[in-house]
């Protein structure tokens, strides 16, 4: 399966590449895959837009700093009404056009990067049109699927109904940063870490993603999201399915899907304490100006703590925090060892942004004629040391190609973490007290003191 489509001819179909998303990373993914030569011989862009926007302008709005000549000989545009079932008869024209000039069988991504609202309708007219049914057909999806449980259930019992699920690439870009993969090479190929990875020996485990930049102008997609839908439900869940999970027991661990939606399974909020002890909410002062909304209650903030009914991690709290405006940026995993007799507890850092790397924090006896102990660093910088790691859109592309579903989110992961966070959701609807407004700047330790 995997040799067999990764050099096929591609038409890749980009929904919304006039988007935030489409020019900071889908583009310049495209670009470094094509400078790296890993592309099939035969890749074409297909821009959709409403408006009348041509081929120069989109790679315009490139950063600057990207370089753009392979974007700037592949990409076409194709300007169509995504409501109109009409237009998408106009679009299988322009698609078969397009593969005439190709060689042998031509497979079609389609890659929607639009509001959720949008997605399932397009889903539907895609498939209405027939297109869900031509050989070598994929959909990519991006986040948010669905608000809550619900609606996540009937995106999902709707998408089947016209793509197989394995046709339907979920994307979370986190599972394919690299240090996520690191992560179960590293828990895993270690006996070090192995013997020791799970509630004998560590006491809790946090998940951060700090964030310093705010909303970056997404005031209407963000007013709909929250940081709970944003980050929680989807990075980092998966970040928390990724530490707690079991590994096959094929040691295959490019085969995990499954091992993560057992690790998430047995997850839930500690529901037989007060939500106050376990959930905490925040935004950012100068957010309701930003969306115009003053009465705005969504969170920029969210800190919230989770158990898992794993009998390998009974009574370990796993805490996730993520903001927004926040002092610093930084994205780690910690796991904080039980303390010994004698010294504090040993802490390892798992760290996704910035400096990606491994810090393990260990005492030692300070040379002196004293007994004295400190605390010091053992490190890897993977920035140091790979200075070319590519960047995880490349990785979901080059992954959708060869059909390799391992870093996508299946449909049970999704409708596992709405469950997970289903009380979280019905505490916030019948709360509003609770929000806490906070200076831009503040570190995640000030914004919970508060
Ligand atoms: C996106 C969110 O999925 O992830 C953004 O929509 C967030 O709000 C971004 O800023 C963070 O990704 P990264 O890779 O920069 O940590």
């Amino acid at each position: 399966m995997t040799a067999s489509t990764e050099k096929l001819s591609t038409i890749l179909v980009i929904v919304g590449i006039t988007g935030d998303l489409s020019k900071r990373k889908l583009l310049p993914a495209i670009e470094r895959l094509a400078a790296a030569n890993v592309l099939p011989a035969h890749f074409k862009i297909l821009g959709i837009t409403r408006r009348d926007v041509s081929a120069h302008q989109v790679v315009q709005a490139m950063p600057a700093d990207t370089p753009h000549g392979f974007i700037n000989q592949s990409l076409e545009m194709f300007q169509m009404d995504l409501a109109d079932g009409q237009d998408y008869k106009r679009l299988i024209e322009r698609l078969d056009g397009m593969a005439r000039g190709m060689d042998g069988p031509v497979q079609r991504l389609f890659y929607l990067s639009v509001p959720p609202q949008i997605s399932l309708p397009v889903v539907k007219l895609l498939g209405a049109a027939g297109l869900s049914d031509e050989p070598h057909t994929k959909l990519l999806l991006e986040k948010p699927f669905g608000v809550d449980l619900a609606s996540a259930t009937e995106l999902i019992d709707q998408t089947k109904e016209h793509f197989k699920e394995s046709q339907v690439y979920r994307i979370d870009h986190y599972l394919a940063k690299d240090m996520a993969q690191n992560l179960i090479v590293f828990r895993e190929g270690n006996a070090l870490f192995r013997h020791t990875w799970n509630k004998d020996f560590i006491e809790k485990i946090d998940i951060v993603a700090s964030e310093k930049i705010g909303i970056e102008g997404r005031a209407a997609f963000y007013e709909q999201t929250g940081a709970l839908r944003d980050l929680v439900q989807s990075h980092l869940l998966q970040l928390t399915a990724l530490t707690l999970m079991h590994p096959p027991e094929s040691h295959d661990l490019r085969n995990i899907c499954q091992c993560r939606i057992e690790a998430l399974r047995q997850l839930h909020v500690p529901a037989d304490q007060a939500p106050a002890l376990w959930l905490s909410r925040g935004q950012y002062q100068g957010y309701r100006d930003e969306v115009k909304n003053p009465g705005s209650m969504v969170e920029t903030f969210v800190d919230l703590t989770l158990m898992s009914d794993d009998p390998a991690w009974g009574g370990v709290p796993i805490h996730i925090v993520t903001g927004k405006h926040l002092k610093e940026k930084a994205t780690e995993i910690r796991i904080t060892y039980k303390k010994t007799e004698q010294y504090e507890s040993n802490s390892l850092v798992i760290r996704f942004q910035p400096n990606e790397g491994i810090e393990l924090k260990l005492w030692t006896k300070v040379p002196d004629y004293e007994w004295r102990v400190e605390n010091h660093s053992l490190g890897l910088n993977f920035q140091e040391k790979f200075a070319n790691a590519p960047e995880a859109y490349e990785q979901v592309l080059l992954d959708a190609l060869k059909s390799d579903q391992t870093l996508f989110t299946t449909s049970d992961e999704v409708l596992e973490s709405w469950r997970i966070l289903a009380p979280v959701q019905r505490h916030w609807e019948m709360n509003s007290e609770d929000l806490i407004l906070y200076k831009p700047g503040s570190t995640t330790t000030e914004v919970i003191a508060r």
